[in-house]
Parts: structure tokens; C-alpha cells; sequence
């Protein structure tokens, strides 16, 4: 049986053939996919450690979602499913509407003088043209960043200095509960400070919100130019050549552009969505994520049309759109099979609605499965959604950087027994191992970091956007031949991997992942900081939140409330809401290593109430000891 056909199968044969002969196996996955110039090949390694898939092959990944499933005679079916929980309303386009939307924005585009290549900034809400962009980008060949709508000015525009776009598409607003999202302010501080601003700035004007491209001479009226545009058809382009770059938190406070590739991603995700979500054509799935997240660009644009399913684009929140009903109502409306979210939106559906009384008001039988995915799925929140919701509660662990499930649960193929608190297996194409510090593979059930043997499969990141150095330094360098995914955990005698968190200083907040490197910039320019850190410490509903730590200069006398309202403030400012910085606390001193390195694993460990050994490399044991009583269980 081929990789295409195999929507049940075994997961153990299936592994094996994608680790023995990764050829065959991604050649004949690669048959699900249509090209332009079908690939003779699967892997190029002759450049390794940058690997590249299918690199004789052409295609374009617009075609794929979109013109072939209208080709064959798919027109009339739902695309995309808007539902905007925020403005009550629900909007569905056909494979043949969408392409026909998509057309006409590339024609924007081209007449723009966009082609093959060029960058286009994507910073918008959740609004069917978020997609609609992407998919231009894609049909015309151009490469599409989108920015999440909660991060601020400053981080737009360190996107914009790394991906020097020829355009940036945004809309006059977004819709948070209790208040509106006033992108062009934002749009306009950053291009100032940026000297690499976008000759051309596009506008989705909402009416329901407020500012319109008029505001800003020079930019231009979505609605207008597309009332007016000739359609673009689709460019060939090399399945080596990028689809897109999306920028992710490292450790540092200069974010980190993954860069995608077209052939690969195209053929990872159509695998996926047969073998992992059990998702063909014609069927519903919904992913409540953004487009500004990677589980937004997979599978809630790309995913789902590559496999000619039915998206479901959602405005709003799990709770307070209007109650803890809401996700139940989405399914029950658009009659969704799986249902994709973060750990954090159960537990706050949980914690408005613990009975799950809402689930009385809909019909969600047309459910068939709960992946989650973004941070562990906690053993607690995993039982109570199998409870109430009576479906399989699937967790998968995966990054930007994969751009797909590293380990799942492979409902298609082979659904296997879930063990709380474990995503599963390596899915096929990922070798996972854990190595210890010095890079020796550990025992079964020993902690350790989580690795990639090299090459990954494909649809995995071709490298970061015009800086190979920090790819090999941030990723290759630790472990020789191996992809340090910056995560911790241990793999089980039978072969389940369990991720306890990251290794670094990547912290995840309501499933975004932040750095709190980058935080730490910000609070260290207030002028009464003389010192400071910011770590990830557990939160109830969140996951995690930052919190800052700070010594203050000498003699300074600022009140500790209005030192917090500050540095909320800076950090609300210049990184965005979506870092909820909230707690700030005045220290004596920070704990350090005798080279000056800050503890923050001692000090999250403090924080978190949970047990800790005193570094033998530690300073001065008393500042730790200070610390301990300052915020340990007593305190
Ligand atoms: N544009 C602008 N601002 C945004 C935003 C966006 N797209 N998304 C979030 N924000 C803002 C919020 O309005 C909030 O601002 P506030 O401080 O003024 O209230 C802030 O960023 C923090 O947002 P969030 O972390 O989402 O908290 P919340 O209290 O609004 O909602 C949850 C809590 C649990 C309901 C919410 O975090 C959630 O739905 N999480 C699911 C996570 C998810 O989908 N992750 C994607 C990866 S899979
Ligand atoms: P992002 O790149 O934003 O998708 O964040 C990736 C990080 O989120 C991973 O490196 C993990 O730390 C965390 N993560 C994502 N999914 C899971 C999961 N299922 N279990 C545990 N951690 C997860």
C-alpha cells in the first residue's frame, strides 16, 4: 500500500519505512501532491546539514488548496467557514469563491509589482483576507510573514528590518472583547522605525471599526484595488523555493525567521491530514488558533485546502464570546468532525463551565476527536475533556521550526492507546532521542533534552531567513547530526515520549511562545533597573507567566506600585498585550553562578514551590537563601 492510500494501516510499518527507505516513503507520500515537474527525487543532502526536499520538482501550493479541487469539481463545497463570535456573523466560501477572492488579490499583488520571491507582510486579524493574502502570496510566488495582531509596533517592525517586504498587507482593526485593535497607529509607528518600510501598505477596511486606508496617504483600499484587479494565475515555482517565513521566540530578544519551503510543505501536511487527523475531503475541521501562529498557517489555512476539507476560521474566544458554549455552538453550526486548541481554552472553558452545563444547549456528535496541541496537555485538563466532551482527547507536540507533528497520536493510521500527559509516538520521518548534557542517550525514562536525528522529514524548516550561521548555532551546533528542539523530556519502555517543558528561556503563555530574553531587554531600560530576570513560573489557567525580578539601582526611592505599573506599561508598549507581564518583584540581588550566569532554572523552581538543589557553582548562597524566603511556600 502507498503512503497516499493509507488511511489505516500499522504506525510500526509505517515508521520503519520512513526511517529505512525515506525515499520511497516521501516519493509515494509525494503522489498525493500535484506538480508541475513531479519529483524524481525525494532528498537533496549534498549541502548538509541543510537538507532540501524534492529538488527537481516544481509546483505552486496555491494550485494545490484551491484550482485543483475546483478542477475536479469541487466549486460548490465550503472552503472557509468565517464565524466571528465577536460581530455575530458567518460567512462561507466555496473552493470556487475563495479562488476566485484569491486571484484577484494576486492580481493586486502583481500589479504592485510583487512577483516571485518578494516578501509581504502579513499583520491582520482573524478575517478570511488573513487567508486570502497568504494564498495570494502563494499563487504568485511570493513569500508571506505574517505577524500576530497582540504583538506591538517595535516587533513589528524588527519583522519587517529581517524580511525587508515589498508590501504589507493589513486592516483598519481586530476585535478583542471590550475593545477594538487599532492596527493602522500600529502599522505607522512601526514603519517608523524601520528604515526597510514597504513601498506598498494594503488595508482591509472593516466598517465596524474604526480608521480606513483614506487615513494614511498613499496606502491602499483593499475593497477598491480588488474591485479592480485582473486575476492572477498561478507562477511555478521550485518546491525548494520558500512559501513563507514566520517568525518565532529564541532565547534572544531578535526573533528567529523559520523559513518553509513549498514541495515539502505541501506533501507533509496532505500526509498529515489523512494519517494524523483523520480529515479527507469534504469533512470540517476547526482549529481555534490564529494565522499568526504555526498551527494557524497549517491547519486552519493550509492543511485543511491542500486536503479540500472545510476550514473554520473563528473570531472570538472559548469563553466570554459570548459564554463557555461558544466552541460547542461552532461545532454544533458548522458540523466540525475535529477540533484543534490549545490546553489553555479547555481549561478556561473548565473553569467558567466545570459541570460542561453549556454542552446541554448543542449537538456536537458530528465530533469525532480533540486534538490539542501548542503546550502540554496536562494530565487533569486531558481526563476532564475526554469526560464531559466523550471523544478522544489527542495531544501532539510540535514547534514553528516543524512546521508539523513531531509526535501524535496518528488517528488515521493507526490510533494507538493515550497515555495522559504523553503526545505519543515519533511520528514517521522523526527520529526522536533524548540526549543527556554530554550528548549520550539516556535510559528509558530519564529526563533529558529531546532531539531530532538529522535529516528531518520534509515540511520541516529549510533554515532561518537569510542567516544559516544562527540555524547551525541555534539548532545543529549542540548535539552533532542532531536537531535540538529545545525541549525536555523522556521517552517510556514503550516507546511514548513525554515533554516536560522547554530547556531554555522560551516560555509559553496560553499557548504563545515568548521569549523572556526579550522581556528582559525591555524592563532593563527603565532607569531605575540597575538589574533584572524574567522567567516562565506556572500559572493555573495560562500555563505559564512571566515574571520579573529586579534590583534597583542604588539609592533609588521609586515606589515598588508605580515600578510595576512601568514596567507593565514598557513591556505592554514594546512587545505587546499578548506578553500579559503583570508580576514584578523588588530583589536584594539575583542568584548567580560564579561566572555571573543567573540562575532562572533555580529561581522558577523557587518560585513554582517545587524542590531544588543549590547549584555547586552558586555565588553566594546567601541571595539564593534570601530569595527562598521571599517567595518559597512559607513566604
Ligand atoms: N490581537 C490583539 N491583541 C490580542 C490578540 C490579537 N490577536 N490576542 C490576544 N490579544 C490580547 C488580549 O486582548 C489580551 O489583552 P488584555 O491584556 O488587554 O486583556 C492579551 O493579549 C492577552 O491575551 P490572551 O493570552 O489570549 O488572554 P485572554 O485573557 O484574552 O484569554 C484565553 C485567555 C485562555 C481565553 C486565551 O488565551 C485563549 O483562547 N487561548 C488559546 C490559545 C491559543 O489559541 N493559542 C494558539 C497556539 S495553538
Ligand atoms: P510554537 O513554536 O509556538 O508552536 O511553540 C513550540 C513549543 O511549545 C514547543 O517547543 C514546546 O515547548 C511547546 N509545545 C507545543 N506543543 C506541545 C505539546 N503538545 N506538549 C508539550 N509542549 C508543547
Amino acid at each position: 500500500m502507498s503512503a497516499v492510500e493509507r488511511a489505516t494501516g500499522s504506525y510500526a510499518e509505517a515508521f520503519r519505512q520512513s526511517v529505512e527507505q525515506p525515499e520511497q516513503f516521501w516519493l509515494e507520500a509525494a503522489e498525493a501532491v500535484d506538480w508541475d515537474v513531479a519529483p524524481t527525487r525525494a532528498l537533496d543532502s549534498s549541502s548538509a546539514p541543510m537538507y532540501r526536499w524534492y529538488p527537481d520538482a516544481t509546483m505552486n501550493t496555491c494550485r494545490n488548496a484551491l484550482d485543483r479541487h475546483v478542477a475536479a469539481g469541487r466549486g460548490e463545497q465550503a472552503a472557509l467557514i468565517y464565524d466571528s463570535a465577536m460581530l455575530g456573523t458567518t460567512r462561507t466560501y466555496s473552493y470556487a469563491q475563495l479562488l476566485d477572492e484569491v486571484s484577484r488579490f494576486a492580481g493586486v499583488l502583481t500589479a504592485q509589482g510583487i512577483s516571485a520571491g518578494d516578501r509581504v507582510i502579513v499583520y491582520m486579524p482573524m478575517i478570511p483576507e488573513a487567508a486570502v493574502a497568504m494564498l495570494a502570496c502563494a499563487r504568485i510566488g511570493a513569500v508571506h510573514s505574517v505577524v500576530f495582531g497582540g504583538f506591538a509596533a517595535a516587533e513589528l517592525a524588527a519583522r519587517i528590518d529581517d524580511a525587508e517586504p515589498k508590501a504589507l498587507v493589513t486592516a483598519s482593526g481586530g476585535l478583542e472583547p471590550g475593545r477594538t485593535i487599532e492596527y493602522l497607529p500600529m502599522v505607522e509607528r512601526a514603519l517608523g522605525l524601520t528604515d526597510k518600510a514597504p513601498a506598498v501598505v494594503i488595508v482591509k477596511d472593516r466598517p465596524s471599526i474604526p480608521g480606513t486606508a483614506a487615513d494614511v496617504a498613499g496606502w491602499l483600499d483593499w475593497d477598491a484595488e480588488v474591485a479592480a484587479a485582473a486575476p492572477a494565475d498561478c507562477v511555478s515555482v521550485a518546491a525548494t523555493d520558500p512559501l513563507y517565513i514566520l517568525y518565532t521566540s529564541g532565547t534572544t530578544g531578535k526573533p528567529k525567521g523559520v523559513v518553509r519551503d513549498n514541495g515539502g510543505h505541501a506533501v507533509a501536511l496532505t500526509w498529515s491530514m489523512r494519517n494524523l487527523y483523520d480529515i479527507g475531503a469534504g469533512q470540517v475541521m476547526w482549529t481555534a488558533s490564529d494565522v499568526g501562529w504555526v498551527v494557524g498557517h497549517s491547519y486552519i489555512v493550509y492543511g485543511p485546502l491542500l486536503a479540500g476539507a472545510t476550514t473554520v476560521m473563528y473570531e472570538g474566544k472559548p469563553v466570554g464570546t459570548p459564554d463557555a458554549g461558544a466552541f460547542w455552538r461552532v461545532v454544533q453550526d458548522h458540523q466540525v468532525r475535529a477540533l484543534f486548541t490549545a490546553p489553555t481554552a479547555i481549561r478556561a472553558i473548565r473553569k467558567e463551565d466545570p459541570d460542561a452545563k453549556e454542552l446541554a444547549n448543542y449537538d456536537i456528535s458530528s465530533l469525532t476527536t480533540l486534538f490539542a496541541a501548542g503546550e502540554r496537555l496536562d494530565p487533569d485538563t486531558y481526563e476532564w475533556a475526554g469526560r464531559v466532551l466523550g471523544v478522544p482527547v489527542v495531544d501532539h507536540w510540535w514547534q514553528t521550526e516543524t512546521g508539523w507533528a513531531i509526535c501524535a497520536n496518528l488517528r488515521g493510521l493507526e490510533p494507538m492507546p493515550i497515555k495522559a500527559g504523553s503526545p505519543t509516538v515519533p511520528v514517521p520521518g522523526y527520529r526522536v532521542e533524548i540526549l543527556d548534557g554530554e550528548g549520550a542517550p539516556v535510559e528509558a525514562g530519564t529526563e533529558g533534552n529531546i532531539v531530532i536525528a538529522l535529516p528531518m522529514p520534509p515540511g520541516t524548516l529549510a533554515g532561518l531567513w537569510r542567516d544559516e550561521d544562527r540555524y547551525v548555532r541555534s539548532y545543529l551546533s549542540t548535539f552533532d547530526g542532531y536537531y535540538l528542539t529545545g525541549d525536555s523530556g523522556y521517552i517510556d519502555e514503550d516507546g511514548y515520549v513525554f515533554v516536560l517543558g522547554r530547556s531554555d528561556d522560551v516560555i509559553n503563555v496560553a499557548g504563545h511562545r515568548l521569549s523572556t530574553g526579550s522581556m528582559e531587554a525591555v524592563v532593563a531600560e527603565h532607569p531605575e533597573v540597575a538589574e533584572c530576570a524574567v522567567i516562565g513560573i506556572r500559572d493555573e489557567l495560562k500555563g505559564q507567566r512571566p515574571s520579573g525580578y529586579v534590583v534597583l539601582k542604588s539609592g533609588s526611592e521609586i515606589d515598588p506600585e508605580q515600578l510595576r505599573k512601568d514596567l507593565v506599561a514598557m513591556v505592554r508598549d514594546q512587545i505587546g498585550a499578548v506578553a500579559t507581564f503583570r508580576d514584578v518583584t523588588v530583589v536584594q540581588a539575583l542568584p548567580k553562578t560564579r561566572s555571573g550566569k543567573i540562575l532562572r532554572k533555580t529561581m522558577r523552581q523557587i518560585a513554582d514551590h517545587d524542590e531544588y538543589t543549590v547549584p555547586s557553582t552558586i555565588e553566594d548562597p546567601a541571595v539564593l537563601d534570601a530569595l527562598a524566603k521571599l517567595l518559597g511556600p512559607g513566604a
